[in-house]
């Protein structure tokens, strides 16, 4: 592993965010997803562009690194979690708070806290935060999809999973409250941006 000097808050370059996807994904096929979803959040910011200020940069690489724990774990909320502890201890308190807040479209302290993350809200705020978790929830795998159907299959594959399930509806219902702002916002469906992406990828 390459070393880093941590300071307290850092932020990525897109070079430096696509090396450590290199170097903790390992070519992986979870890695895919993490580049599709990158790309359509850029899709969507560049969109959005138009109507309120972006941080393209930062979304681009906070899209990119949001799985980066699944190096570790596949679990559908302890990725996050190592993904959190992975930035926070390379000083990118900002990208790692994303890996945190993108599962389940957000934590509240004491679900953090039963995980073992610090006890505090991690919940996704501002505008590129939020386009984070609402993009991973329109691409399967590295497929794009609705949020219908996306909900839908993560319904059967966490079917044994209590906690993410009983949390389910709540993070569905922040994803479709966010994205119809944003239909309305820039006058076309997120879900076609980014389907129109996907014949890129
Ligand atoms: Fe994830």
């Amino acid at each position: 592993m390459m070393c880093r000097a941590i300071a307290a808050e850092m932020t990525l370059s897109r070079n430096e965010a696509t090396g450590l996807m290199v170097e903790y994904g390992r070519g992986a096929a979870w890695t895919k997803h993490c580049f599709a979803v990158a790309d359509a959040a850029a899709s969507v910011g560049s969109v959005l562009g138009c109507c309120r200020v972006i941080d393209q940069g930062f979304l681009w690489s906070a899209a990119l690194l949001h799985d980066i724990g699944r190096y570790v774990t596949h679990d559908p909320i302890r990725h996050g979690l190592a993904g959190y502890d992975l930035l926070t201890r390379l000083g990118y308190g900002q990208e790692a708070h994303v890996c945190a807040s993108h599962i389940l479209f957000g934590l509240e302290a004491c679900e953090a806290a039963r995980f073992g993350l610090p006890a505090r809200d991690f919940v996704p705020r501002t505008v590129e935060e939020r386009l984070v978790p609402l993009v991973d929830f329109l691409i399967e795998n590295d497929t794009p999809t609705t949020l219908d159907r996306r909900f839908a299959s993560l319904r059967e594959r966490n079917a044994d999973n209590d906690f993410f399930l009983s949390r389910l509806d709540r993070a569905r219902e922040r994803a479709e409250t966010f994205m119809r702002q944003l239909n309305e916002e820039i006058g076309e469906p997120i879900e076609a941006i980014v389907a129109l992406q996907g014949r890129r990828f």
